[in-house]
C-alpha cells in the first residue's frame, strides 16, 4: 500500500486543498485531518496554535507514516512551518497567502487579503507584502465568522449575501477597489461562488492550484507505489466520534471517519 498524503487544517477547510490534490492526483492515498477540537485556529494565541499543530501531526506520523503532510490552514503554516519540519521526518508543505500572485495579476496596483485575524497580524505576513507587494496598496480583512460560515456551508446551510457584503465591505467600499483579492484561508476558496457573485470585478485568488503542483513535484520520487482506488480516503477528527456526520464526507471521497488518538500530547 502506498503511504498517504496527510493533508491538516483545524476545519473543512482543507478540504478546499484536498479537491485540488485529487483532481491531479486521485489515486493518491490521503489522509484529512481536522482538528476539531481546538476549530477555530484564526483567533488562538500563536503559541497554542502552534503546539496544538505539532501534536496532531506528530500523532498523524506515528499512526500513518505518511509520505508527506501539507498544513492545509494559513493560520497555522505561517508560524508553525520552522517547528514541525524539525520535529518530522517527511517533508511538510505549508500553505500561505499568494501574495505574489496577487502582486503579478494586479494592474491598479492595490489588492486585498482576506484572511483570518491570525493571519492578517502575523509578521510572516508582513514580510510577504514587503518582499511581494511593497508597491502596492494592501487592505487586509480579517474575519472568523467567514470561517464560520464557510464551515456551515458545508454542512448543507445556505449563505447569507447580506452579511458577506458586511465583511468584504472594506474591499467593496475602497477607492480604488482592490482588482485582486488573496483568500488567505483555506476555507474560503469553500464559498468562492458566493464571492464572485457579490464582486465580479475582483480576481480572488487562493493557493490550491500550486499546493497541488508542488505535492507533485515532492511525490515525483513514489511512483513505484501502488496507489489505491479514488474514493478511498480516510477523514480523522480530534474530539468524539459523530463530529464529521453531518459533512457529506463519502460523496468527496471518503470511505473512513475515526477519530485521532492524540495520546496524552494536548
Ligand atoms: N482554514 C484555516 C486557514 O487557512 C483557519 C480557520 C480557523 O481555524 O480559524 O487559516
Amino acid at each position: 500500500m502506498a503511504k498517504p498524503v496527510v493533508i491538516f487544517d483545524s476545519g473543512v477547510g482543507g478540504l478546499s486543498i484536498y479537491r485540488e490534490i485529487k483532481q491531479v492526483l486521485p489515486c493518491v492515498p490521503v489522509v484529512y485531518c481536522s482538528d476539531m477540537v481546538g476549530f477555530p485556529y484564526g483567533p488562538k494565541p500563536e503559541s497554542e496554535v502552534i503546539e496544538r499543530t505539532s501534536c496532531c501531526l506528530n500523532a498523524l506520523a506515528v499512526q500513518f507514516d505518511p509520505s508527506l503532510a501539507v498544513i492545509a490552514c494559513n493560520t497555522a503554516s505561517t508560524i508553525s512551518l520552522p517547528r514541525v519540519r524539525g520535529e518530522l521526518g517527511f517533508p511538510v508543505v505549508g500553505v500561505v497567502p499568494a501574495i505574489k500572485t496577487a502582486s503579478e495579476y494586479s494592474k491598479n496596483r492595490c489588492i486585498g487579503l482576506l484572511a483570518t485575524p491570525g493571519t492578517i497580524a502575523r509578521s510572516y505576513t508582513d514580510q510577504l507584502i514587503d518582499d511581494f507587494a511593497a508597491d502596492c496598496q494592501v487592505i487586509r480583512v480579517g474575519s472568523s465568522e467567514l470561517v464560520q460560515m464557510a464551515e456551515q456551508y458545508l454542512r448543507g446551510e445556505s449563505l447569507c449575501d447580506a452579511r458577506l457584503r458586511d465583511i468584504l465591505a472594506p474591499f467593496l467600499n475602497a477607492k480604488p477597489r482592490p482588482d485582486a483579492v488573496v483568500l488567505g484561508c483555506t476555507h474560503f476558496p469553500l464559498v468562492r461562488e458566493a464571492l464572485e457573485r457579490i464582486a465580479p470585478d475582483i480576481h480572488w485568488i487562493d493557493s490550491g492550484s500550486a499546493i497541488a503542483r508542488r505535492v507533485i513535484s515532492l511525490l515525483a520520487g513514489h511512483d513505484d507505489q501502488p496507489a489505491q482506488t479514488a474514493g478511498q480516503d480516510h477523514f480523522v477528527h480530534t474530539g468524539k466520534d459523530g463530529l464529521a456526520d453531518s459533512l457529506a464526507l463519502e460523496r468527496m471521497g471518503f470511505a473512513r471517519i475515526s477519530s485521532l488518538d492524540l495520546g496524552s500530547c494536548l
